[in-house]
């Protein structure tokens, strides 16, 4: 166990910790499939041993007679695959803390739980070594330092400093006991992990949502408070409020909650925003196969004003993840609003994917300008889902991120230390073409700020390459091994490709291999492509195309070729 998440110091005093608590005193077994575990309080974290493919434990906390807490947990039952931590000084006050387990599946033949190897293996640490691990761990996007992600939540811009929380699991790096995550930073590209910022309670796991910023104190929660909205996921699917008067560092439950219930199933993702035209609140969510869009004064009685979408664009999938805006259309004095509506499946290329609608908002109605039968896509990849804006951006801007993945093999990507990124940010507007208004998606100022003074020609696993275009071309990124990921400029059908089907490793799903193809709309004459280690995302310059891949190399790619009328230059990005 030499890659594991504590350091020389914590290994030390964990040989302490294990003199002083034999297994066997710490457990009683009462079945195949329940046992109690007493937690020793002296050290900082309890480290739990995970084994990604064993049967899931319910845990329940228990605060002397007390259940204060419950996660799900596949913990080892016969090899370790990685720590995650509990952090015990949560419990500083508590007299006595114990775990109540039960493991699912049959153990009639075998000695059940009492079997599994995390006995032999629970460790307590004073301190953690969260230091990266994973070879594909980018440089300049976001991931948590440990554990599961999925969708962006919550995103909001405030004193200089970008807040992104996220679907977030704590004690394992598959999908499981959704908690908002936290991580600031103020430049988009660098972020600093903040740990769990809302948790699990009674109503439920806590799925998707949104956050303002209440400059005007409407909801009476303090002027500034950051008042988030969050789907809590229980036996129904409710919407819930949390306030924070720390600028986001912590937040507090609002008594009222649930404050929006429905009888329908799918009912989730609520999406907040101040809308100026009409000097009221506005939100929207996924209900089943279309949206609901809401008002309020004061963020927490919401009336519901209409719905949108059930006849229109693509219905392969479920819809989630909503975000309503409005936006300039490039060179004029028009704007016009924009619907995001993310899906799984029913993507352009399988799986997850975020399509759009462009039309009139009245602050009660969404009006479509296209026709029902029209899709539009936001990124033609297929790691490019749940994207959602930031609250409150500067300067009027709509900057928008992603999740970097696939619900078609995000659980079995080949990180075990964390799984999944967020995109580059990108900044959103509105552009015409041949008589139709689409969505424009550049890559944010930012990004090109930490371009480095001078370009090289010499491709790094962290980089921007730049290929400015005279006609068709194809551009190949390449290693030593034969790996590689070719993409195709076609001038005259105006699409842009990428073949990532030799790309490196991809037999953890056989929906992986793939080729996504986009329409180009208008000559493109500057491709912009990130590369950070796992990800390739491409942009025409002047945002009328995107596509976002992940990749796995066995070793970087560290060779590009071009051919056709086209020149390349690459800036090193750290
Ligand atoms: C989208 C989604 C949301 C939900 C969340 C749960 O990826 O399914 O609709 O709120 O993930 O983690």
């Amino acid at each position: 166990m030499d890659k594991s998440f504590f350091s020389r110091t914590a290994a030390a005093s964990l040989l302490v910790g294990l003199a002083m608590t034999a297994s066997a005193q710490q457990t009683r077994f009462l079945s195949g499939n329940h046992c109690i575990y007493r937690v020793d309080k002296s050290q900082k974290y309890l480290l739990l041993p995970v084994q990604e493919k064993a049967e899931m434990c319910n845990v329940k906390v228990i605060d002397g007679n007390n259940q204060v807490k419950a996660f799900n947990i596949r913990l080892a039952s016969n090899h370790i695959d990685y720590y995650v931590p509990f952090f015990l000084d949560e419990y500083k006050e508590s007299s006595n803390i114990s775990f109540d387990i039960h493991v699912n599946g049959t153990y009639r033949n075998d000695g059940g739980i009492a079997s599994f190897t995390c006995w032999k293996n629970m460790k307590y640490a004073d301190s953690l070594d969260l230091s990266n691990r994973e070879q594909y761990r980018p440089v300049y996007h976001h991931t948590p330092t440990y554990g599961w992600m999925n969708d962006p939540n919550g995103m909001f811009y405030k004193d200089g400093v970008w807040h992104l929380y996220f679907q977030y699991n704590p004690y394992g790096s598959q999908w499981e006991n959704m908690t908002w995550g936290h991580s600031t930073s103020t430049d988009l590209m660098h972020w600093k992990f903040e740990g769990k910022a809302i948790e699990p309670d009674a109503w439920g796991t806590i799925f998707s949502g949104s956050a303002v910023v209440d400059h005007n104190n409407t909801a009476g929660f303090g002027k500034d408070a950051v008042v988030a909205m969050y789907t809590s996921a229980g036996e129904s699917q409710t919407q819930s409020l949390a306030y924070s008067n720390d600028n986001g560092m912590t937040f507090t439950k609002h008594e009222g909650n649930p404050i929006i219930t429905s009888s329908a199933p799918d009912f989730r993702d609520p999406h907040m925003f101040w809308n100026d035209d009409i000097k009221k609140w506005n939100m929207i969510l996924a209900e089943g196969q279309h949206m609901n869009i809401y008002s309020s004064d004061d963020l927490k009685d919401w009336k519901l004003e209409s719905q949108f979408g059930a006849e229109y664009g693509n219905h392969g999938g479920v819809w989630e993840c909503p975000d309503l805006m409005k936006l300039r259309v490039r060179g004029t004095d028009t704007y016009k609003w924009l619907l995001m509506c993310n899906i799984n499946p029913g993507g352009p290329f399988g799986g997850s994917a975020t399509q759009y609608f462009v039309g009139d908002f009245d602050g009660k109605k969404f009006t479509c300008e296209t026709a029902p039968e029209v899709t539009r896509w936001m990124d033609y990849g297929k790691d490019h889902y749940a994207t959602v804006t930031f609250d409150n951006a500067p300067n009027g801007r709509h900057v928008a991120m992603a999740w970097m993945s696939n619900w078609q093999y995000a659980n079995q990507v080949p990180t075990m230390q964390y799984r999944s990124g967020n995109s580059i940010p990108r900044d959103l507007d509105l552009y015409e073409y041949e008589g139709n208004t689409y969505c424009g998606v550049t890559p944010s100022p930012e990004m090109t700020a930490a371009r480095p003074k001078k370009s090289t020609k010499t491709l790094s696993e962290s980089c921007e390459l730049v290929v400015t275009l005279k006609g068709t071309a194809t551009i190949t990124l390449f290693n030593e091994k034969g790996e590689k990921v070719v993409m195709v400029y076609d001038d005259k059908i105006r699409t842009f490709t990428v073949d990532r089907s030799k790309s490196g490793l991809k037999d953890f799903s056989d929906d992986f291999a793939a080729v996504t193809t986009a329409p180009v709309h208008g000559k493109m004459t500057q491709l912009r492509v990130f590369i950070d280690r796992c990800s390739i995302e491409a942009f025409d310059a002047e945002g009328r195309m995107a596509m976002t891949n992940l990749v796995f190399p066995t070793k970087p790619y560290n060779k590009v070729m071009v051919k056709g009328k086209a020149k390349y230059a690459v800036y090193n990005l750290k």
